[in-house]
């Protein structure tokens, strides 16, 4: 067989192997795995690189509208780019249901914005902010059944938040349907309260953000996220876990037999609520939420990553330009933490953290860097075996690691749409130096490639955590209701 592309010599690691091998594609998809190969249009040479399924981000924010006179940094174009820089070859985006808004509608206006933008495969996950009996009834089983095979909820935030008895009519049609539901947990309530304490008492500066936000009202929202889908009998990922309250909380439900998935982010191995509280508003740039805490909290999400409490390794990428008054710096964010958009950049550097601080400081091995960067992405999305794994027949997204590449990261390195980086100035070592998407390449030595933006959308299956459960409890799920 002729291949359109042979990659020589390199190590390729999976989620549970390392070998050395050489890869064969063909049309886009991985065609062999052995050694002599032949021949092939292009060669590439491997010999002391490390070469891994390429990096799925499924927490991503793209062109969200984020707030009056407030316009997030990164479009599909933009984001995608910068997510490819990083080393990821699939992005999960969010479309956000505005209230009133069917799901379908929503969906028309998320396809319009990525079509033909994309340098990665991009899919969605539908955010539920209108759960009437028609979106859950009608709507949503006929969009899992498509292909839209998981959704996001929150318990925070005015306007996006779902009261119980709604968590719990979405979790019911999640687990009428197969869709895997993630929740975004912290007491509204609670930090609505706190907010309005430190306003009384003239507390408006950046670093307020993160004590409005204690690590209390997340233990507690992820307590009762846990309990309401214990009730349902249904799985749900814990999203953007930031200390070790709320991921003891996984761990424990776990030990009661539910079906939960855990996900932790770089803000919180990286980052402490002291960020927050710098000189004039430099602490805007840190604002996000679950806000970073301290460093406890970073070596108890270290810990949750060495012993696989969390799944999922993700950015929660969702940008704003720090100087800019559609950014963090509005007329109103100036005055106050409570109008600063929340969220920080991070598509692109999720990977390196990760590799740099994890693998590199033998804090987790290199499979698990593979596991909790892009195959159980691929896994609990419904991507897998498609995606997120170097096996034949998989889509030939492929990353090319030198660990010995020193890198200094800079703002200007990213090729994102925001004026600035959490991590300026952290050196990290390994670097992914080439990435293919489907066969084709779309970084050279660490550059963009010269070609058209090629990503797709991509439809999903079900989540193998549903597919777990139903194993588990022999219980039916969508398959037999749809
Ligand atoms: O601050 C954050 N994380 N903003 C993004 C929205 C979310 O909650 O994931
Ligand atoms: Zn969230
Ligand atoms: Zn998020």
């Amino acid at each position: 067989m002729r291949f359109d592309t042979i990659i020589r010599n390199g190590t390729v690691a999976t989620a549970s192997d390392t070998f050395v091998c050489d890869i064969g594609i063909l049309d886009g998809k991985i065609a062999s795995l052995s050694t002599g190969l032949g021949d092939a249009a292009e060669i590439i040479d491997a010999t002391g690189l490390f070469v891994l399924p390429g990096g799925i981000d499924s927490h991503v924010h793209l062109d969200q509208p984020s707030g009056e006179g407030v316009v997030m940094a990164d479009d599909f174009e933009s984001g995608t780019r910068s997510a490819v820089i990083g080393g990821n070859s699939t992005v999960l985006t969010f479309c956000m249901q505005e209230k009133g808004q069917t799901l379908r509608e929503a969906l028309k206006e998320y396809h319009a914005k990525a079509e033909g933008k994309c340098y990665t495969d991009v899919a969605f996950h539908l955010v539920i902010t209108d759960p009437t009996a028609e979106v859950l009834g009608q709507e949503l089983p006929a969009l899992v059944a498509a292909g839209y095979t998981s959704l996001k909820v929150f318990m925070t935030y005015e306007g996006l938040r779902l009261r119980d008895d709604q968590i719990l009519d979405t979790l019911d049609a999640a687990r009428r349907t197969g869709a895997l539901v993630m929740v975004h947990c912290e007491n509204e309530d609670a930090i609505r309260y706190l907010i309005g304490r430190h306003e009384d008492e003239g507390k408006f500066a950046p670093k307020y953000h993160a004590t409005t936000r204690p690590i209390a009202a997340e233990r507690e929202a992820t307590h009762r996220a846990l309990s309401l889908a214990e009730i349902v009998d249904v799985p749900i990922v814990i999203v953007h876990v930031s200390n070790r309250e709320a991921m003891e909380e996984i761990r424990r439900a776990r030990m009661r037999g539910q079906k939960i998935a855990g996900e932790t982010c770089p803000q919180y191995l990286m980052l402490t609520a002291a960020d927050l509280d710098q000189d004039a508003l430099e602490g805007a740039k840190f604002v996000c939420s679950p806000p970073p805490r301290d460093t406890q909290s970073q070596d108890a999400c270290w810990e949750g990553l060495e012993q696989d409490v969390f799944d999922l390794f993700s950015s929660d990428h969702c940008p704003f330009r720090y100087d800019d008054p559609q950014g963090k710096l509005n007329e109103k964010g100036k005055r106050s933490f409570r109008w600063i958009p929340n969220g920080i950049p991070g598509v692109a550097t999720r990977l390196p953290i990760l590799f740099s601080e994890g693998v590199m400081k033998g804090r987790i091995s290199l499979n698990q860097f593979v596991a909790q960067t892009s195959t159980n992405h691929a896994k609990l999305y419904g991507l897998y075996p498609n995606k997120g794994t170097i096996a034949v027949g998989a889509d030939a997204d492929i990353a090319l690691w030198d660990p010995a590449r020193k890198v200094t990261i800079t703002n200007d390195l990213l090729s994102h749409g925001s004026d600035y980086t959490p991590y300026e100035g952290l050196e990290v070592q390994g670097w992914p130096i080439r990435l293919l998407l489907r066969g084709k390449s779309v970084i050279n030595d660490g550059l963009l490639a010269d070609a058209k933006a090629g990503g797709q959308y991509v439809s999903r299956q079900t989540s193998s955590l549903v597919n777990a459960r139903k194993i588990d409890t022999g219980k039916s799920g969508q398959a037999a209701e749809l």
